[in-house]
This record gives structure tokens, sequence and C-alpha cells, in this order.
């Protein structure tokens, strides 16, 4: 929902708002909770922005916005939701990771800690020089990243129409080949964390992302590498999945 559209929900009557609308005026009141708010000033301040620009995604456990900065770049605003994430699945990921001794028990700790789990492991992925947003601050349940798209959001590259689709194939393997050389795997790649801009992909969401030591690592990638062979199989790319591990990790 594009945030216009949210927007004129929100000025209709009230007894004239749809079910929809009063489902997403539910939502806002609960995004923008004081501690959210706090950590949204902050991470303006540090990245320079200017102000949110209108939602690009509404999910269940994140809401991005697209931003912009006092000199006009666009930029993604994630904002984690405390109260409908999942809390034993971020535990599970982030116990297993050498970067963080303590696992916090606290709902909001945790979140916080996978927050900056995405916002670290984006820098990795953008030091390897894979195709990623570049990550510009965090603060709390909030981090702030380049803007991928224009006017509006990339597609995902699920619902775009890929130019070469074998060539799309390995730039996502070259760019996993390098993430895995600096010891990160995404652990959680498909269709739906891949955008499709400017005729090539672009990989995000990586809060999952572990790192070679987690003993889970292996097992990750080769899912990753499964999810990717399974979709390009639909636009006649032979590669196996054995192949694609192969070739990362060689
Ligand atoms: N850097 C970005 N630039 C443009 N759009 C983005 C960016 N990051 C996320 N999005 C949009 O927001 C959606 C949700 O982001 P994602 O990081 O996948 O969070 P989650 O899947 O945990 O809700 C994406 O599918 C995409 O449409
Ligand atoms: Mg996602």
């Amino acid at each position: 929902m594009k945030f216009e559209e949210f927007e004129r929900g929100l000025m209709k009557p009230l007894d004239k708002r749809t079910e929809k609308d009063r489902e997403w005026n539910k939502i806002w009141q609960k995004v923008f909770d004081h501690y959210t708010l706090h950590n949204l000033f902050r991470v303006m301040l540090k990245s320079n922005l200017e102000g949110l620009e209108g939602v690009v995604n509404l999910g269940k456990e994140a809401v991005v916005f697209k931003a912009v900065t006092r000199d006009g770049k666009p930029r993604a605003v994630k904002v984690y939701r405390v109260e409908t994430s999942n809390f034993k699945r971020m535990h599970d990921y982030v116990k297993g990771d050498p970067r963080f001794q303590n696992v916090p028990k606290n709902k909001r700790k945790l979140v916080e800690t996978w927050c900056q789990k995405e916002y670290k492991n984006l820098l990795i992925a953008k030091k390897a020089r894979a195709h990623v947003p570049k990550p510009h601050a965090s603060s709390g349940n909030v981090l702030v990243m380049d803007f991928i798209g224009g006017k509006f959001g990339a597609p995902l590259i699920k619902d775009a129409e890929i130019d070469d689709p074998e060539q799309a194939f390995w730039q996502i393997a070259e760019d996993m080949k390098r993430m895995y050389r600096n010891e990160l795997v995404h652990s959680d790649l498909s269709e739906f964390n891949i955008l499709y801009w400017k005729k090539r992909p672009w990989i995000i969401d990586f809060a999952q992302g572990m790192l070679l030591k987690h003993p889970k690592a292996e097992e990750f990638l080769e899912r990753d590498c499964s999810n990717v062979v399974k979709f390009f199989r639909k636009f006649g790319v032979k590669a196996t999945k054995e192949e694609l591990c192969k070739f990362i990790s060689s």
C-alpha cells in the first residue's frame, strides 16, 4: 500500500472507513510508539534525513518507509515491530551467532539485537562488494539504508520482468560468493528477498544472515542455493543446487 492510499483512508470520516482503513490505522498507532519515535528521531539525525515520504511495505515484523536526506538522496527506513515479532525464531538465530555472546531475554532487547545484526550483515555484504543496500545508521529497532528503486520501491524479482535470467542467476551467484568469502551466509535467500532494479538483482533482508562460524551456516547456504536454483529453473536456467554451492564455496 502506498502512503497516499493510507492517508486517504485516515482522512475519511470515521463512519466511512472500511475494515481495511481501520486495520491500517491500528497498525500505524502500534508502529509509532514512544520508543520507536525516539529511535526514529535518532537515526534521522545520524543519517541527515529530512522526513519520511511514505510506506514501501507494511509487514508483520517490519515496516519499510521511503525517506529522503536533506540533500535529496532517497533512503529506506526499516522499523522492526516489537509486539508482532517472532521471539523464538529470532532467539534461535541469535543464539548461534558468535558476535552476540548474550542472547537477550527481553523481547525489545532481542529485536534491537536483530536490527543490529541486519546492520552488521549489510556492512559485511557491502564491503564484499555484493549488490545490497548500503546501511547508513541504526538505533534500537530502526535501520536506515540505501533505497533501491525510483519513485517507488523496486519490484521483487518474482514480480519483475527479468531481462536475462541466466545472467541474473549468475549475478546472484557471484554476490553469494563474495559474501561467502567474507564469511557471510544470507540464510533467508529466495525470490522474496531479492529486488530487481536497473536490470540486475539486489539482495535485501539480512537480519537472519549468519557467519560461517555458526553451526548451521552450511545447512542454510544449501537452502539458499536450493531456493535460488528452484526459482530460476522456471526460466530455463539449468544449474543445479550442487553446482551453485560449489561455485560459491570454491
Ligand atoms: N532498501 C530497500 N529499498 C527499497 N525497498 C525495500 C528496501 N528494503 C526493503 N524494501 C521493501 O520492503 C519489503 C520488506 O523488506 P524486508 O527487508 O524483506 O523485510 P521483511 O521481509 O522482514 O518484512 C521488501 O520486500 C521491499 O519491497
Ligand atoms: Mg523479506
